[in-house]
C-alpha cells in the first residue's frame, strides 16, 4: 500500500515509518520540519536499509516532500503525482502550554491543516485515515481506567482542536460511510527505537516529564521540578500511562489491517492500562542507567490532573494488539537515545 505518513519526521510518525516500511509498504512522508529533522528520515532510512527519495515526482519505496498541510496547492500535487492509499496524520503542533499562549495558532495548524487535507483526500477518493489524537480530550476525568465512551473535557485549545478533528472525522464518515478511519487517543508515548538513531525532538527545555529527566541525567539541567507530591496516589506523585513509542508503530499497523477488512470508524485509547508516577519513573530511569536524577518536589502545575491512565480493552479487542514493552525498556532506550545524540 502507499501510505502518506504526515508529519511523518517527528517522533511518532518516524518510529511507525519503521514499522510500516519494515512490512513492505510505500511510504510518502510529507512534512514541514517545523518541529522535527530531515535527518531523523535519513536515519529511518539507515535503520531499514531502503533509500530515501526526495524526488516528489517519483512513486519511490520511501520518499520525502517538504510542505505544510495547510498549503492546498501543494497537498493537491501530491495526489495528483501518486495515488495514496491511506494517509496516517500525525502532522500538529502539541504543546499544551503554547496551545494556551497561542491558539489561533493551534486552531489554524491542527485543525485548518486537517480540513485541507480531508478535502484532498476527498477529491482524489481516498478515504483511509487514521488520525493522531490524544488523551488529553478526556480533560479531568476522575474515574480510572479512561474507557473511550467517557465524557470528552479538554481544559485546553490544543485538546480542543484534538475534538474538532475527531468530529469532524465522524461528520464525515456520517456523510459518506465507505471511509475508513481510525482515530488514536494515544497516552504518554515515551522511549526511542533501540538503535538509538531516531527519538523525540530534544530541542530546547521540554514540558514532558521523559525529555525532562534525559536532560536532567545528561547534566544539561539540573534537577527536575516535580510537579505536586500531595497527590492522592501511592507515593503523592502525578501518575500516567506511558507506552513505548515502538508499542505505539506497531499499533499503527495492525488498526491498518483492520481498517483494510471494510469501511468503518474506530476511536480508541493507545495505552497500557498501567499508571507510574513520577517518582516510579525517576527510580526505574535510576535502576536502568545508575544516575541519580536530582529532583525537588515543587507546586502542582496548573491543569494537570493527578492520575490518567487508559483501559486499553478495546484495542486489544478490535486489533489483538497490547503493548509489549516495559518501563525499565522505556527508560533504557529514551537513554540510549539521548546518549547517541
Ligand atoms: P512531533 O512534533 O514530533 O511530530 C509532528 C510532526 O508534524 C513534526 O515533524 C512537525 O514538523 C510536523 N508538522 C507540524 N505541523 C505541520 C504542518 N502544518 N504541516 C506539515 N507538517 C507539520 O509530535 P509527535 O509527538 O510525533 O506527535 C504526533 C501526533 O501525535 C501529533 O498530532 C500530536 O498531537 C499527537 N500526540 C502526541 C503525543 C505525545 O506526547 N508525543 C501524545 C498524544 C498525541
Ligand atoms: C507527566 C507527569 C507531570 C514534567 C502531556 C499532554 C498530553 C500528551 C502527553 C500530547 C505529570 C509530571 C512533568 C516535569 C513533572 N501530549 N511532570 N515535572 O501532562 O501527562 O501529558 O503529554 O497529546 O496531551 O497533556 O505529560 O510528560 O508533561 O507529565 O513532575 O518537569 O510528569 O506533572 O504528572 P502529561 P507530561
Amino acid at each position: 500500500m502507499k501510505i502518506l505518513v504526515t508529519g511523518g519526521a517527528g517522533y511518532i510518525g518516524s518510529h511507525t515509518c519503521i514499522n510500516l516500511l519494515e512490512l513492505g509498504h510505500k511510504i510518502l512522508v510529507l512534512d514541514n520540519l517545523s518541529n522535527s529533522k530531515r535527518n531523523a528520515l535519513n536515519n529511518i532510512s539507515k535503520i531499514v536499509n531502503i533509500r530515501l527519495n526526495t524526488d516528489e515526482g517519483k512513486d519511490d519505496v520511501f520518499s520525502f516532500v517538504q510542505t505544510d498541510i495547510r498549503d492546498k496547492e501543494s497537498l493537491e500535487k501530491v495526489f495528483a503525482r501518486q495515488k495514496i492509499d491511506v494517509v496516517i496524520h500525525f502532522a500538529g503542533l502539541k504543546s499544551v502550554n503554547e496551545s494556551i499562549e497561542k491558539p489561533a495558532e493551534y486552531y489554524d495548524n491542527n485543525v485548518i491543516g486537517s480540513i485541507n487535507l480531508f478535502e484532498v483526500m476527498k477529491k482524489f477518493n481516498c478515504k483511509t485515515i487514521v488520525f493522531s489524537s490524544s488523551a488529553t480530550v478526556y480533560g479531568d476525568c476522575n474515574v480510572m481506567p479512561i474507557k473511550e465512551n467517557f465524557p470528552l473535557l479538554p481544559t485546553n485549545p490544543y485538546g480542543k482542536s484534538k475534538i474538532a478533528v475527531e468530529e469532524l472525522l465522524q461528520n464525515i464518515f456520517k456523510s459518506d460511510p465507505t471511509w475508513r478511519v481510525g482515530i488514536l487517543r494515544y497516552f504518554n508515548p515515551i522511549g526511542a527505537h533501540k538503535s538509538g538513531l531516531i527519538g523525540e525532538n530534544l530541542i530546547g527545555i521540554p514540558n514532558n516529564l521523559m525529555p525532562y529527566i534525559m536532560q536532567v541525567a545528561a547534566g544539561r539541567l539540573k534537577k527536575l521540578n516535580v510537579f505536586g507530591g500531595d497527590y492522592d496516589t501511592h507515593d503523592g506523585t502525578g501518575v500516567r500511562d506511558y507506552i513505548h513509542v515502538m508499542d505505539l508503530a506497531l499499533g499503527h499497523s495492525k488498526l491498518l489491517g483492520v481498517l483494510m477488512k471494510k469501511p468503518q470508524i474506530l476511536t480508541m485509547n493507545f495505552g497500557t492500562g498501567i499508571g507510574y508516577s513520577v517518582l516510579d519513573i525517576v527510580n526505574t530511569f535510576k535502576k536502568v542507567s545508575n544516575i541519580e536524577i536530582a529532583y525537588k518536589i515543587v507546586n502542582r502545575r496548573p491543569g494537570d490532573v493527578a492520575i490518567c491512565y487508559a483501559d486499553p480493552g478495546y484495542s486489544k479487542l478490535k486489533l489483538e494488539w497490547e503493548a509489549q514493552y516495559t518501563l525499565e525498556d522505556m527508560c533504557k532506550d529514551s537513554w540510549n537515545y539521548m546518549l547517541k545524540n
